[in-house]
Order: C-alpha cells, then sequence, then structure tokens
C-alpha cells in the first residue's frame, strides 16, 4: 500500500456506509417504529450486563418494540468481550425462534455479539470459521439494529465485530459489508448514567479510533473530513463528559464522535494499537479503552519520525486549533495524550495496567510471547503508516510494559 497524503494526491479509494443513523435525545423510543419501517415483526434483542438490562433506556425500547407490535425473545448473557460461545448461543436463539433480525442495546459487546450472530445464522456457519478465514460468508447477515448505551465502540456504524475465541484466548476481528447496522439509535440521553471510568475507557476507545484512522495508509479525503471533525468533538468534551456525567451536550458530542469514527475506521482500518489492545484485553482481562489508551502514547511516539504533519495536525485538531498551528507538533500531540490519561485516572503502563488488574510481574512476562504473536498477525499491520518489524514491535511493547516513553521515540 503506498503513502500518498493529500498533500501528494488522492489515492484511489471507496467508501461506504449504508447504516441510517438517527441521533439525538429521546430518539431510543423510535426503535420500534425504525424496526417497523424497515419491516421487521420479529427480533432477538441482545444485551449485556444487568445494569444495562435494569436501565429506562432499555425499558423504553422494549415498550417502543410492544407500541409497534413487534415480538421478540431476550439474549442477555453476554460477557464483556463476548466469546465464540455468546456468538453461538444468540445464533440458535436466531434460528430456532424464526427471527428476521437482531436489536443490541448497549456497547460494543452486545452490538458485536448481536452481528456476528446475524451473520453465522444466516449462514448456518461457526463465527470461528470466519475469524480464521477458513470460510467466507455465502449470504449476507441478518439485519442488524443497534441502540447504543456508551460513547465508543464505533460498531454502530461500523461493518465489523470482535469475537473472543475462547480455547485460545484470542480476540479476533471479522468484517462484512453486511454487518454494517441497518440502523443505529444514538440517543446521548442514555449516556449519561456511564460513570467516569467507563467514560474515560469509552471515549478513549473512540480517540483510538480516530487517530488510527486518520494515520492508516487507507486514509482518504472524506474519512479525513469525519476523523478531524471527531477529534474536535472529542477533545473538548471528553474531559467533561467525564468530569460531570450529565452535560448532555458533552455526552451528545462523544456520541456523535463514537458513531462517526465507525463510519470512518470501517474504510480505513485500525492500526497497532489495537494490535497490542486486543491480546492485552484477551490474555490480561484489560477493557478495550482501558487497554487502547494506556499503549496510545507509545505507539505514537514510535511513529512520531514517520508521520509528523499528520499528527500535529491531530493535537491541532484536539485543542480546536486554538493556536497557531506551529504549536502543534508529534510530540505534543503525545504529551496532549499522556495529560488526557493521567487526568482521567489511565495507568501509565502496561505493567501498571497488569497490577490495577492483578497479573503479576511473572505472570505477565510469562504472557509476552503470546501477547506479541497476536499483534504481530493484527489483520490491520499492514495499514500502519511505519512498517514495524517484528522485533521493533518486541522492543515497542516491552517499552510500554516498561513505561519508558522516551525509549519509544528512538525506536
Ligand atoms: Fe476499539
Amino acid at each position: 500500500m503506498t503513502n500518498t497524503f493529500p498533500v501528494l494526491g488522492i489515492q484511489p479509494f471507496s467508501f461506504l456506509c449504508p447504516t441510517r443513523l438517527v441521533f439525538g435525545p429521546g430518539s431510543v423510543a423510535q426503535t420500534g417504529q425504525i424496526l417497523a419501517d424497515a419491516g421487521i415483526t420479529s427480533v432477538l434483542v441482545v444485551v449485556g450486563s444487568r445494569f444495562t438490562k435494569s436501565s429506562s433506556g432499555f425499558a423504553s425500547m422494549l415498550q417502543s418494540l410492544s407500541d409497534a407490535s413487534i415480538a421478540w425473545t431476550e439474549y442477555s448473557d453476554v460477557h464483556a468481550d463476548p466469546d465464540d460461545t455468546n456468538v453461538r448461543t444468540a445464533a440458535i436463539m436466531l434460528r430456532k425462534e424464526g427471527h428476521q433480525a437482531v436489536l443490541a442495546y448497549g456497547g460494543g459487546s452486545p452490538i458485536d455479539c448481536a452481528k456476528s450472530a446475524a451473520l453465522s445464522a444466516a449462514n448456518g456457519a461457526d463465527i470461528l470459521d470466519y475469524l480464521y478465514t477458513r470460510a467466507q460468508p455465502q449470504r449476507p447477515a441478518l439485519p442488524i439494529f443497534a441502540v447504543t448505551s456508551t460513547a465508543g465502540t464505533g460498531s454502530e456504524m461500523s461493518s465489523a465485530a470482535v469475537t473472543t475465541d475462547q480455547s485460545e484466548s484470542r480476540k479476533l476481528g471479522f468484517s462484512h459489508p453486511s454487518l454494517f447496522p441497518q440502523a443505529a439509535i444514538v440517543d446521548p440521553a442514555l449516556h449519561a448514567s456511564m460513570p467516569p471510568s467507563l467514560t474515560a475507557a469509552t471515549g478513549l476507545d473512540a480517540l483510538t479510533h480516530v487517530v488510527e484512522s486518520y494515520l492508516s495508509l487507507a486514509a482518504n479525503p472524506i474519512c479525513d473530513a469525519i476523523n478531524l471533525e471527531a477529534m474536535r468533538r472529542i477533545g473538548s468534551s471528553l474531559p467533561v463528559a467525564w468530569a460531570d456525567g450529565s452535560n448532555l451536550a458533552a455526552r451528545a458530542n462523544m456520541a456523535l464522535a463514537s458513531a462517526s469514527a465507525g463510519m470512518a475506521f470501517s474504510q480505513t482500518g485500525l492500526g497497532m494499537v489495537h494490535g497490542f489492545a486486543h491480546p492485552l484485553g484477551s490474555r490480561l482481562g484489560a477493557a478495550h479503552g482501558m487497554a487502547n489508551a494506556v499503549l496510545l502514547p507509545y505507539i505514537l511516539a514510535a511513529m512520531a519520525g514517520h508521520v509528523a504533519p499528520r499528527m500535529a495536525q491531530i493535537d491541532a485538531a484536539l485543542h480546536g486549533n486554538a493556536d497557531p498551528a506551529s504549536t502543534y507538533s508529534a510530540t505534543s500531540l503525545v504529551e496532549t495524550i499522556v495529560s488526557m490519561n493521567k487526568a482521567m485516572g489511565i495507568p501509565a503502563s502496561v505493567a501498571e495496567l497488569a497490577a490495577v488488574l492483578g497479573v503479576d510481574k511473572k505472570s505477565l512476562a510469562e504472557k509476552r510471547m503470546d501477547i506479541l504473536a497476536d499483534a504481530l498477525s493484527y489483520r490491520s499491520r499492514p495499514r500502519s503508516p511505519r512498517t514495524f518489524s517484528d522485533s521493533e514491535l518486541a522492543t515497542l511493547y516491552d517499552v510500554a510494559v516498561d513505561g519508558n516513553l522516551e525509549r519509544a521515540y528512538r525506536i
């Protein structure tokens, strides 16, 4: 893949996002009508935690289904980071009940589970066959609808879904055009109940999406516009939403940034922050957004000598272009992210993250080779703006473990 960023001209690209976005406070009450308009009369509702299930937003969504005479059954055993058993169970329910569609309510976990189940059920196939590219879908997924209760995953507007292979402890992503939801219902009022820790983790996931998408070798001018706009909203609103969860304007900005990021990264792919965050999730139990946030400064520092102008543009966008362009640089971006992380209580290194999760140093060292092997085979690695060798990535992981940011610049 050739790196011809816009200053040199526009490289050929395609852009697809067929998802209908229904955005705004109170939009959850439209869910039933949106499904009815699409001809859906029977749906599998996929929802995650007990907390989410007992929320007023979930009740409002179910009421809207009743009002639209839509029949449903509920699958509510989805874990954080759904595994192949979750997907299989949901797919069996879909087929057994003869539902026409899936409707996910929650964050990335139920949305991704619903997507993978919709694809598996339509094809009568096991999700692992797709994750390990042993087969390709012959039919599109059943129609997917998503209502978000967090702002970060982007799955509500993306063509990707991540599933954990339980037996191998590996998180693997799969993309397919039919995994774009038919409609995403993004009601920022539902996000107000997120505690600060979840606001930080999900918001920093959204930040990582726009940064990695903007720096991808497959970046294009439409995605650039989407990503820069989302960066501006995240830079101004994430600290506000974290400090005051009831601030609806900040919640709305984050919700919009998350959804639009999903649209962009579906075109461009992500990068090595996600490449390492997936194994840190599956092998250490790190929350996805938290793992991204810890890794982001190190991977950016290692890319500083390769995409400095683009990194400076990201920092400018995060600051709303408040100062002259010359104020911003690759280094200032890294510093901005370090200070955002620090302000929101994000661990400063992978070792600190592991300690918070109760993983001791010996255990972390024992997992090193497996984490590295997963990261090296990450599907978006070829889109990284710096072509890291295997040994450079190993060094990068080690400096992120040790918290040695200065060393990351010199890789
Ligand atoms: Fe992510």
